[in-house]
């Protein structure tokens, strides 16, 4: 990989299978960075766990996010892929800068108060955050392409590279986020002010990539519509049109204008038909390509082996200059 290209850092964490608003808002962003930047990947085993997880299932949806980046355009050759808890120098920097983290700043995060609300305060989640640093700011990224859901968690990141280089002399670059955009926030389809989720207990309201055409159809025939009849774009009198009409202008790559021009006469139902199959059409040659990457665990694993072994020297750099600032003894 050549030196000095900008460095693209993300993850995607493994507590439930992907759904679309998962390959909006960040995988569908991502092979784009492989081109022109550094590009480390991975796969946040370790952020799963902070509720709870079936160990089985786990390790299946590790893998089946693997298979995603790749079917997704990631290539193994110019990306790095690795799974976050092979390189325990994420856990040893996270633990760090807990020791430089206000209690208040963690207890302040949404994304805490809404999942301790459901699984209670486990002390995992309320330090996620600081791990999350430590994740993104190991390879000293100057862009982490996210959705906007994770953008409180990026500023704390900010903030604790800012906080650790006063404290310690200059070591951390401050990342920006890349979000993209009119695809920062899908949202339910069945619940349009909250944000569609892969740990959703309302299964309708969430399209998962590896959903039949049948179940696709299902789901989008069900959406929750608004009052009225017209297909036309406004989040706030018409939140669920808005949010049907965004995934159908991002993965058509049509203007949500000329879809208003086009659904002018039109029902409901003919949109949400039509709907239905540009997401059929979308996700078809990923999951094509998924099941393929499937038949070959072995092949799987030997990528995320490789890409830690890539990721460990570089985390194992940072670590060294860390573990000097901080005046813990060279091992
Ligand atoms: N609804 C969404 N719209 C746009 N982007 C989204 N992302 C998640 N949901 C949406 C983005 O997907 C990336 C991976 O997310 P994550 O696995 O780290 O966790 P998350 O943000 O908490 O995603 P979920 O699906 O809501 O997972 P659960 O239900 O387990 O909490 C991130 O870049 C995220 O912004």
């Amino acid at each position: 990989m050549a030196k000095n290209k900008p460095v693209a850092v993300s993850g995607v964490k493994p507590s439930g299978d992907l759904q679309l608003g998962n390959y909006l808002g960040a995988l569908k962003q991502f092979p784009a960075f492989q081109e022109n930047h550094e590009t480390y990947f991975f796969i946040a085993d370790l952020h799963a766990i902070t509720v709870p997880q079936d160990p089985i299932l786990l390790r299946k949806r590790t893998l089946n996010i693997v298979a995603l980046y790749i079917a997704c355009g990631l290539d193994p050759q110019k990306t790095i892929l690795f799974t976050q808890s092979h390189i325990p120098q994420h856990v040893e920097l996270g633990w760090i800068f807990n020791t430089i983290t206000p209690l208040g700043e963690l207890e302040r995060m949404t994304q805490f108060k809404e999942k301790s609300e459901k699984s209670g305060l486990l002390a995992g989640l309320l330090n996620y955050p600081t791990l999350m640093a430590a994740d993104i700011l190991m390879y000293q990224p100057d862009v982490v392409p996210v959705g906007e859901d994770q953008l409180q968690h990026l500023e704390l990141t900010r903030t604790i590279a800012r906080k650790f280089n006063n404290q310690f002399g200059e070591t951390f670059k401050e990342p920006k986020a890349s979000l993209q955009k009119d695809a920062a926030r899908i949202m339910s389809l069945q619940y349009p002010d909250k944000k569609m989720s892969k740990s959703d207990e309302d299964k309708n309201g969430c399209i998962e990539l590896l959903d039949s055409a049948d179940e696709i159809r299902r789901k989008v025939k069900i959406a929750v519509t608004d009052s009225g009849n017209e297909v036309i774009y406004n989040p706030e009198t018409k939140p669920a049109i808005s949010n049907l009409l965004s995934i159908y202008s991002l993965l058509k790559e049509i203007a949500i204008s000329e879809l208003e021009k086009q659904y002018k006469d039109k029902s409901y139902a003919e949109f949400k038909t039509d709907l239905a199959e540009v997401i059929v059409g979308a996700l078809s040659p990923i999951q094509k390509k998924y099941h393929e990457l499937m038949k070959d665990e072995a092949q799987l694993i030997k990528i995320l082996r490789d890409g830690a072994t890539k990721a460990r020297a570089l985390a194992e750099t940072t670590m060294q200059m860390v573990r000097s600032k901080v005046g813990l003894l060279e091992q």
